[in-house]
């Protein structure tokens, strides 16, 4: 009369126990699955930056950290990023080796080559036609009939981010074409 539990009956034990395994996992994965989406959606994109604004990317794609980028960019340099709307933009560094606070949109106002920066002339040339712009991206000759376009620059935890340029155009004083 020992109510002792028969050796056959413990590998039943065993399967219970899997099977219940496998439903609980059956039921929690949808959940979890169904969990992600909203966690995202609660989460801002760009990991939370306040400033709001475009992250400024590298040739490589990475994001710009200002203290980095100074590292190996001096006074008067001015490389291309990505700007706006994937737009190539150059980032300024001042003579004072911080970062000025615009960037200039590359995109002729002729016809839309990328114009380069020509650091022996002080000036940014066209090679499509021949347009000039001053260091600061204003049009000092043709065909080009505008400006470089502007963005804001600012900076958001470190990063550089582009902010759209709305205000007057610092350099012509008049109200900015490109908004
Ligand atoms: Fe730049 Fe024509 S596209 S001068």
């Amino acid at each position: 009369q020992a109510a002792s539990i028969p050796a056959d009956r413990v590998p039943d034990m065993e399967k219970r126990k899997l099977m219940n395994l496998l439903l609980l996992g059956a039921i929690g994965l949808p959940t979890t699955g169904m969990l992600l989406p909203y966690t995202y959606f609660f989460v801002p994109p760009g990991s939370g930056g306040s400033g709001g604004g475009t992250p400024a990317k590298d040739a490589l794609g990475n994001d710009i950290i200002a203290t980095e980028w100074l590292k190996t960019h001096g006074p008067g340099d001015r490389t291309l990023s990505q700007g706006l709307k994937g737009d190539p933009t150059y980032l300024v560094v001042e003579n004072d080796r911080t970062l000025a606070t615009y960037g200039i949109n590359a995109v002729c106002t002729h016809l839309g080559c990328v114009v380069p920066w020509n650091k022996a002339e002080n000036k940014f040339m066209c090679p499509c036609h021949g347009s000039q712009y001053n260091n600061q991206g204003k049009v000092v000759r043709g065909p080009a009939p505008l400006s470089l376009a502007l963005a804001h620059a600012d900076l958001d935890d470190g990063k550089v981010v582009f902010v759209p340029w709305v205000e007057t155009d610092f350099r012509t004083g008049e109200a900015p074409w490109w908004s």
